[in-house]
């Protein structure tokens, strides 16, 4: 994963329910297990490379486990695809799994919760560039907001096989704990120690919570935690590079960081999509030109999702 990360090979497949697993409320991390040349495929799947899922003949789950604020919007029809990165990927023996960290937040979401080892489900991907890895890095900060997570999760773990001269740290925020979108109750001791989420020390990534509450980790925006790693690091800015996806709000907050630091920095961004690969137009990202002050629309399904921070113009 140099500088070209984005794999060119892409197709509509079907994939194999293997695992869906309730992590906590409203959190899900979904397996899909491919076969045959989809499996070839899928398993040069870059971190931040997503899919589109289509989920229109997935069942709605019993109504007592519909939350009430999606009991309305739940009976709609399903007629686009919902894209979702990964937060892992493995191959073996000619099979690749991936995974997929989300949450329920609308009727395709929610349906999602139901589908059980098994099923089959159609894909179209892998979709979009994934992020890239410049050279003479020593660095690699990871700075997720919310579900933001799951990218992240599987760049560290690509960094930690891959890049093993780059030292990997994580930083995750969420509004509250309960909104952290990681498996089990933070160890408050480990967390003390700045090593506490599992899904990161497994590949050998150091990681700090942050919650808008304090009800774990650092009190405040995760940026601003980041912010007061960035005042005591030894590190030059040069050396680092900082990968980021969460809210478009948290975003923008990282790309000024990032300016005023003179920080690399690339950035997963979501956009409503429709197709997936280009052909709608309905996923335009506003960036500028390298070479003047014009702004010019590029697509986040095709040209994305990942961006580096100075070509993006944000509208917050
Ligand atoms: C490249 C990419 C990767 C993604 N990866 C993940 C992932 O790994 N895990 C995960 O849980 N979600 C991910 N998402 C978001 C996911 O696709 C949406 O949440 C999806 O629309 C859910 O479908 P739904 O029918 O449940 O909810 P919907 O009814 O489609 O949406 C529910 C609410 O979320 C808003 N919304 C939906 N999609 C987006 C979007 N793309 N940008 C901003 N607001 C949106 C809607 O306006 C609505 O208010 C990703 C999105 C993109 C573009
Ligand atoms: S989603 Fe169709 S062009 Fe991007």
């Amino acid at each position: 994963m140099g500088q070209q990360a984005s794999s060119t090979k892409r197709g509509i497949f079907s994939a194999v329910v293997t695992g869906n697993k309730c992590i906590r409320q409203l959190f899900y991390r979904l397996r899909l297990e491919f076969s045959e040349a989809a499996a070839e495929v899928f398993a040069e799947a870059k971190p931040g490379q997503f899919v589109q899922l289509d989920l229109a003949g997935a069942a709605l789950p019993p109504p007592k486990a519909i939350p009430e604020d999606l009991v309305d919007s739940s009976h709609r029809g399903i007629l686009l695809r919902r894209p979702f990165s990964f937060c892992d990927v493995t191959a073996k023996d000619n099979k690749t799994s991936v995974e997929i960290l989300y949450c329920v937040v609308g009727p395709a979401s929610l349906r999602m919760t139901t589908l059980s080892s098994g099923n089959s489900i159609s894909v179209i991907g892998p979709l979009g560039n994934g992020f890239s890895v410049p050279d003479g890095k020593k660095a690699a900060l990871l700075v997720a907001g919310g579900m933001g997570a799951g990218p992240l999760i599987y760049l560290a773990k690509v960094l930690n096989s891959q890049f093993a001269d780059i030292e990997v740290i994580a930083f995750a925020g969420a509004k509250t704990a309960e909104e952290l979108p990681f498996e089990g109750r933070l160890d408050e001791i480990s967390q003390q120690l700045g090593f506490s989420l599992a899904e990161f020390v497994r590949y050998g990534v150091k990681s700090r919570v942050a919650t808008d509450d304090g009800s774990a980790g650092f009190q405040g925006l995760v940026t601003d935690c980041l912010s007061k790693w960035l005042g005591r690091t030894r590190l030059s800015a040069k050396d680092m590079i900082i990968y980021s996806c969460g809210p478009e709000a948290m975003l923008a907050r990282m790309a000024k960081i990032a300016r005023e630091k003179n920080i690399d920095c690339q950035i997963s961004m979501e956009r409503m999509m429709a197709c997936g690969f280009g052909v709608c137009q309905s996923c335009a990202v506003e960036c500028r030109a390298t070479d003047s002050n014009e702004t010019a629309y590029k697509l986040c399904c095709k040209d994305g999702p990942v961006f580096d921070t100075r070509e993006v113009v944000f509208s917050l």
